[in-house]
């Protein structure tokens, strides 16, 4: 089976990609390294000891997207690539808007020109919110977006939900994901902020490697155990299984509907201050931090129900928090010892 992973060198992607072929999978990537490094293709080969066919172009190129369709033969699509930065959005809102929804129509157009028939979709917890009951579960309201960028997951969901619905052979999974963290355990992939991280663990292990002086902790007066807010952060690795399930999924015919999606995190939140704590017990680096004030915008706490998740799909994650700030840091140590051999 040849899967096409879009955005296939991105964070998440690189991931997927590695246990994509792990599980027997060919991978076939398309990626414009807008937000991405050549070196994750190698990652990929270094873990796997297969080198994924790697096309680099944009996918608003319509034309040399459907000449890629015409020359492989893709059994199913993996959907990563899209901008993602929340504050960006705000700023250059047609940016995302056009690189996020339109590379999306140029795909679910192209599948249906060339009959693929299975979709698995990047889509996120953004979609909630601040929801007024925890933990949230898919039938959980979805509220009007905070950022262009969170609109184009909830626009997109809906594309697609209408393509479905129209083109018969179609189908299609969204995975809403968490808050995702971590790396591969080799630390030979991981995520590669640009600039300044916006995110906490990549600002955590910055902070802990000594690249920045300190972490500011967004508010500590919310409504939450210790004051801070409160995600579902789940590790890359378990999340990347999740997209090859979602795909056996349709591939086997189990779907009870064309157009589904799920949640995808691990039911369990923590604080930023837990964060802190098992990043600085896995590290053993004492982390230099202040609680500052809130940040705008920012939700106090959500984290997923995983029942429905976990019966349909048969998918739960496993690693823990510790896993996650632990991976996180090994990743963080690589890309220093890297940084400082070139020096
Ligand atoms: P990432 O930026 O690391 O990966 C995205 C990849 O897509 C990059 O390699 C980038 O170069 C590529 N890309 C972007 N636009 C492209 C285009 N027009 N043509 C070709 N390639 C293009 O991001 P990620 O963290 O791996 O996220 C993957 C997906 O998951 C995105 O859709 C994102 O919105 C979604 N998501 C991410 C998070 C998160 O916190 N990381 C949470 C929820 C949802
Ligand atoms: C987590 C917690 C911060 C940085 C964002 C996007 C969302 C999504 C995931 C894509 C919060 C606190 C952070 C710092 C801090 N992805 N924090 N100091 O806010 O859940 O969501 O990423 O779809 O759309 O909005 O993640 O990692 O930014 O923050 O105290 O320097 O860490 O206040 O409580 P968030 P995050």
């Amino acid at each position: 089976m040849k899967i096409l992973v879009t955005g296939g060198l991105g964070y998440i992607g690189s991931h997927t990609a590695v246990e994509l072929i792990n599980k027997g999978f060919e991978v076939v990537i398309v990626d414009n390294l807008s937000n991405s490094e050549i070196g994750a293709l190698e990652g990929i080969e270094k873990i796997t000891g297969t080198k994924p066919k790697f096309y680099e172009f944009d996918l608003l190129d319509f034309d040399q997207l459907d000449q890629l369709f015409q020359e492989e033969k893709i059994d199913g699509i993996i959907h990563f690539a899209a901008s993602k930065a929340v504050g960006e959005s705000v700023n250059k809102p047609s940016l995302y808007y056009r690189n996020n929804l339109q590379s999306l129509l140029n795909i679910l157009d192209l599948m249906v020109k060339h009959e693929v028939s299975n979709f698995v979709f990047s889509s996120s917890c953004t979609v909630y919110g601040q929801p007024d009951v925890l933990p949230v579960t898919e039938q959980t309201p979805v509220q009007a977006a905070l950022s262009p960028y969170g609109n184009t997951k909830q626009v997109g969901e809906e594309i697609i939900r209408d393509i479905v619905k129209a083109e018969s052979g179609l189908k299609a999974i969204a995975l809403r994901y968490f808050n995702p963290v971590g790396a591969h355990d080799s630390a030979l992939i991981g995520e590669l902020p640009l600039g300044v991280p916006q995110n906490l663990m990549p600002f955590i292990t910055q902070t802990g490697v000594g690249m920045r002086a300190e972490l500011s902790v967004f508010g500590d007066d919310y409504n939450t155990k210790d004051g801070t807010c409160i995600r579902d952060y789940i590790h890359v690795v378990d999340l990347a299984q999740a997209h090859i399930v979602a795909l056996n999924r349709m591939m086997e015919s189990k779907q009870k509907e064309d157009y589904e999606f799920f949640n995808v995190g691990t039911g369990t939140g923590s604080t930023v201050l837990e964060v802190i704590q098992s990043f600085e017990k896995m590290s053993g680096v004492k982390l230099n931090y202040k609680l500052v004030d809130r940040r705008e915008g920012d939700i106090e706490k959500i984290y997923a129900d995983t029942t429905f998740g976990n019966q349909e799909l048969g998918w739960q994650s496993e690693k823990t928090l510790d896993d996650m700030t632990g991976s996180a840091w090994k990743w963080q140590q690589q890309l220093q010892e890297k940084a400082l051999s070139k020096a």
